[in-house]
């Protein structure tokens, strides 16, 4: 496993309990996950250290957990060094890398998304906004760690972002190029699809809350809390958006000579006219992995095995019909500065209490669980409902001890007033 986040715990987690898990490493990995693989201290955008542990390792199987490792083409090299790894190829990662190649493909398939233009330069960007009009969306087309969308509210802060991004280059190269966008409306879910060479098998359901404090308000965060299933996506919207957008990017890519293959992740806005394509990650969503895997029934590591060589469409996805609900514990002052080091007591009172303690940022020092994150750890649990899931995740947030730390106390409101 490649990644030190929640998701990479949680896949530790589900793999470990496979029978076909002879042997368990993860670079570079957290406390939590030490306790169920072995930890290698690798950076997961060490490519050539990641390429030669495997290598002198012998593992068989690598998964690569965040996008960064992916876009940079940890899998192309892994894979030329004839060792199987989950996960898309870097030109197929670009479906996240790069807003602007997204939005093209998405205009010569005819997938639904916002309608948008590209720019390399400010005038130019600015001239767009003043025939347009607001709101509208600047975004940077490269990776900036899930910051570079801005929603704006009028032509100002428009033209103030599209400054921010290109001219004082706030997320680096990411900004080079930038992508305006029409701003839509309407509810915005999450959906997760397995892509083989052969078939695309959608996942269990599940949504975050991208806000940092309670009723959705405040700052965008990588997610402060997650549930599984999302219950807005019924079966008739889980068909459409395999046939109008999963399906044809699936086919587009393929076309194109860019076939993809790992976990599809879709941002999508339901609108009046449909489900619309706001972005494409090329990983699993972190934190709602977390939920996902605690309703995984079926062998998570044939799972992507099966993925990674091809046979998915000979496997079948079994998964609990409970719920599952993911509360975010994360350090003060996140999504902005934060600090670390400070100790975590009560996670054996947690586990006590019936629920899963996945971390997300945390490190070992003298036999302490010390914080080293702004997201530090994702306290899960699974019961029937996703009421009766959230009431025992916060039964587990409470026996936890960490003054520094905060979280939301509203996790999984939309699906429960649903
Ligand atoms: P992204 O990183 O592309 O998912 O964007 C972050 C957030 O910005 C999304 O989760 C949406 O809430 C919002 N967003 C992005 N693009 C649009 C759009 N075209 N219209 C409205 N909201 C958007
Ligand atoms: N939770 C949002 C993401 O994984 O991008």
């Amino acid at each position: 496993m490649v990644g030190s986040g929640g998701r990479e715990h949680a896949l530790c987690w589900a793999i470990a309990k496979s029978p076909r898990c002879d042997a368990l490493y993860c670079a570079p990995g957290n406390a939590g996950i030490d306790q169920v693989a072995n930890c290698v201290n690798i950076d997961a955008m060490d490519l050539d250290g990641i390429v030669r542990f495997a290598k002198q390792n012998s593992i068989d199987f690598v998964i690569v957990g965040p996008e960064a490792p992916l876009v940079a083409g940890l899998v192309d090299r892994l894979e030329a060094a004839g060792i199987k790894a989950f996960g898309p190829s870097a030109e197929a990662a670009r479906l996240e890398g790069s807003k602007g190649m997204t939005k093209d493909l998405c205009a010569r398939h005819d997938i639904p998304t916002a309608d948008y233009a590209r720019f390399d330069e400010p005038d130019a960007a600015k001239e767009y906004i003043r025939i347009q009009g607001a709101p509208i969306v600047v975004k940077a087309d490269g990776l900036a760690a899930g910051k570079g969308v801005i929603l704006c509210r009028n032509e100002n802060e428009a033209y103030a972002a599209i400054d921010y991004i290109m001219t004082e280059t706030a997320f680096g190269e990411a900004g080079d190029e930038i992508v305006i966008e029409e701003f839509m409306t309407g509810e915005e879910v999450s959906f997760f699809a397995l892509v083989d060479d052969k078939c695309a098998k959608p996942l269990v359901t599940a949504q975050d809350h991208k806000a940092a404090f309670d009723g959705d308000v405040g700052p965008n965060t990588g997610g402060m809390g997650a549930y599984s299933p999302a219950p807005i996506i019924d079966d008739a919207l889980t068909q459409a958006i395999m046939d109008r957008i999963i399906t044809p990017t699936i086919c587009a890519m393929s076309e194109e000579g860019m076939p993809y293959n790992g976990v599809l992740y879709a941002g999508l806005m339901i609108t009046d006219d449909g489900p619309k394509l706001v972005e494409y990650n090329v990983r699993f969503g972190d934190p709602e992995c977390q939920p996902m895997m605690a309703r995984l029934k079926s062998d998570a590591l044939e799972i992507l095995l099966a993925c990674a060589e091809g046979w998915l469409d000979e496997i079948e996805l079994e998964w609990h019909k409970d719920a599952a609900l993911t509360v975010v514990l994360a350090a003060e002052g996140y999504p902005g500065a934060y600090m670390t080091g400070s100790e975590i007591r009560g996670l054996e009172a947690a586990t006590e209490e019936g629920v899963l303690v996945f971390h997300a940022g945390t490190k070992e020092s003298d036999g302490k669980i010390i914080a080293n994150g702004g997201r530090v750890l994702g306290v899960t649990a699974r019961a029937k409902t996703i009421k009766a899931a959230q009431k025992l995740a916060y039964k587990g947030v409470d026996a936890i001890d960490w003054p520094q730390g905060f979280c939301r106390r509203d996790i999984g409101w939309r699906a429960i007033k649903y």
